[in-house]
């Protein structure tokens, strides 16, 4: 079974990214080996439906993806959505990265009110490349963090037994 988290906030403050990274302390603290991606690292094109896909680090990415079983991705909440860099990753990696896959969502976001923007992609992930989706989603906002770190310790909780429930869920769908 081989796991992937992807970090897709592009912003050097992302309170998403504490997401990923606790997730990741959780699959550690369990010996569940996994891989990290994260958005920054990998500076991609925007998706045109064309000559986009044939740029090295799409290739990259649909590598990265294309080896994992299960995903939890971690993403800002931008216009009722998830931001458009993690979009955008979807439409350049596509059927042949994603088909299939288990994946997780760990959501930050300015407000309360936003809570089901992730729906949408859930939607899109699992008609269209039949993904199974973790029934466990994290959704966090400014409230739950505090200097750099996560501040409240039901979303520490919740990340993990999301993370976990991840592995697990992958695990039994690997056989
Ligand atoms: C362009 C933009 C659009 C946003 N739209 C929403 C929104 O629709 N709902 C919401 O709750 N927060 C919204 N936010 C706030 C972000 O979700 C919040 O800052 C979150 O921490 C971003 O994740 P990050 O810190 O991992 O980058 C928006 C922020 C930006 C910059």
């Amino acid at each position: 079974m081989n796991l992937l988290i992807i970090s897709a906030s592009l912003n050097p403050d992302s309170k998403s990214r504490l997401l990923a990274d606790e997730a990741s302390s959780a699959l550690n603290a369990k010996g569940i080996a996994h891989e990290e991606l994260d958005l920054r690292d990998l500076p991609l094109p925007l998706c045109d439906g064309g000559a986009a896909y044939g740029d090295p680090h799409v290739a990259q990415a649909s590598k990265i993806l294309g080896q994992a079983d299960g995903i939890i991705v971690a993403s800002p909440i931008y216009n009722y959505d998830v931001n458009a860099a993690l979009k955008n990753l979807i439409e350049l990696t596509g059927k042949g990265a994603w088909e299939n896959k288990t994946v997780a969502f760990l959501n930050a976001a300015g407000g309360g009110s936003s809570y089901m923007s992730v729906m949408a992609l859930a939607n899109s992930l699992m008609l269209d490349f039949r993904c199974v989706i973790v029934p466990r989603f994290v959704y966090a906002t400014p409230a739950d963090f505090d200097a750099g770190e996560i501040s409240n310790p039901r979303v520490r909780e919740r990340v993990a037994e999301c993370a976990l429930a991840t592995a697990a869920l992958t695990k039994q769908r690997c056989g």
